[in-house]
């Protein structure tokens, strides 16, 4: 694995090493303190974040590394008007591995198209954020074992949150695996994620009630407020749901409810005194998957090279508004009739 970009920059083979490692650290972290010593992590976040970028900090801080980077582009040269490409080629020659946040789809493949240490995407727009389904996958296999035969609800605004979108991509991977999207029909999933479940079982629904009984994971998000193109819409879709200890009456007694977090008002805060609710668990755990995602990367000496792809020859800009080509030129890469930056159809 050079980059981490998407979920699949990771076989399944992969996935399992990562998360037995993980397992390793959380049984004995004081064993890990110098795994990554001399080593730096940039964290580069043009977008806001608590967790994400708090959790791999602390993780690169636990491995004996040091961190340096931004919360705030305006305090770094972009607000300059430096692009990515510029910043890309240039934080990758001080640090040995860089964790990227960017309100652009697609900006961390841009990213990982300049830099010489692996990449970690750690949200793209409305489109991937693999490294919380990391969190995800190892909260859900740390409390059951696997996801094989799980029936999985994911609730919310499923178009925009792009923690649903790389959750889904990478639950299609465990046999026997049941999703249920449950969402209002202005908020379902992308197309490009719709083919990521391409023979997964999977029914659609707008109400969570009658669909909580069957489930042994809720996956809850909260309506994307940034995300929307006109905020009425969003007033129309704000607290569509709302989990309560009431609607939880019906659900199995070993449920999994799990969120990626910030929360506003999808999940009442009695519901955290349920035991079925994981989701600061899931929190605490993202750093330690964390400290397994950077040792591994580490550890497959992609660091040091210089990529091949310098110029933006032929730059297009893609149909899609909030693409990273909309920004900057970048070189014209396509997959499948899909823009390889944000996969949106050309
Ligand atoms: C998510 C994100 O940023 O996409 N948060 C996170 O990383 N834990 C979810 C969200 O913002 O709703």
């Amino acid at each position: 694995m050079n980059h981490f970009i998407d979920w699949e920059d990771l076989t399944t083979p992969q996935w399992w090493d990562l998360y037995r490692r993980f397992e390793e650290i959380l049984a004995a972290p004081d064993d890990f303190r110098s795994a990554a010593k001399g080593r730096t992590l940039a964290t580069l976040f043009y977008e806001p974040s608590t967790r994400t970028r708090f959790s791999f900090e602390a993780a690169m801080l636990r491995l004996g590394g040091g961190v340096f980077g931004f919360s705030d582009p305006a305090s770094s040269s972009v607000k300059k008007g430096e692009t990515l490409r510029d910043t890309s080629i240039m934080v990758s020659g001080y640090a040995d591995a860089v964790v990227l946040r960017h309100p652009r789809e697609g900006a961390a493949k841009a990213a990982s198209l300049y830099s010489r240490v692996p990449v970690i995407n750690a949200g793209d727009g409305g489109h991937l954020h693999p490294t919380q389904t990391l969190t995800d996958l190892a909260t859900i296999c740390r409390l059951r074992g696997s996801l094989d035969g799980l029936s999985v609800g994911v609730c919310g605004d499923l178009k925009h949150g792009r923690t649903v979108h790389s959750l889904l991509r990478a639950m299609a991977r465990f046999p026997g695996v049941k999703i249920t999207l449950i969402c209002p029909r202005a908020l379902t999933i992308p197309d490009y994620v719709r083919d990521y479940i391409k023979g997964v079982p999977c029914t659609e629904s707008d109400n969570l009630d009658t669909a909580i009984p069957r489930l042994d994971v809720l996956y809850m998000t909260r309506i994307q407020r940034e995300r929307f193109a006109d905020p009425r819409e969003y007033n129309r879709l704000r607290g569509t749901y709302v989990l309560t200890p009431g609607k939880l009456k019906r659900a199995k007694k070993d449920l999994i409810i799990l969120h990626p977090l910030p929360r506003v008002d999808e999940i009442a805060t009695e519901v955290d005194d349920d035991p079925r609710g994981k989701y600061f668990e899931q929190a605490r755990l993202g750093m330690y998957v964390r400290m397994a995602l950077l040792l591994s990367l580490f550890e497959s000496g992609s660091e040091g090279y210089w990529p091949d792809v310098k110029h933006p020859d032929g730059a297009r800009v893609c149909v899609n508004a909030g693409c990273v080509t909309a920004d900057e030129p970048l070189p014209p890469l396509t997959r499948d009739d899909r823009c390889a930056y944000c996969e949106s159809l050309l």
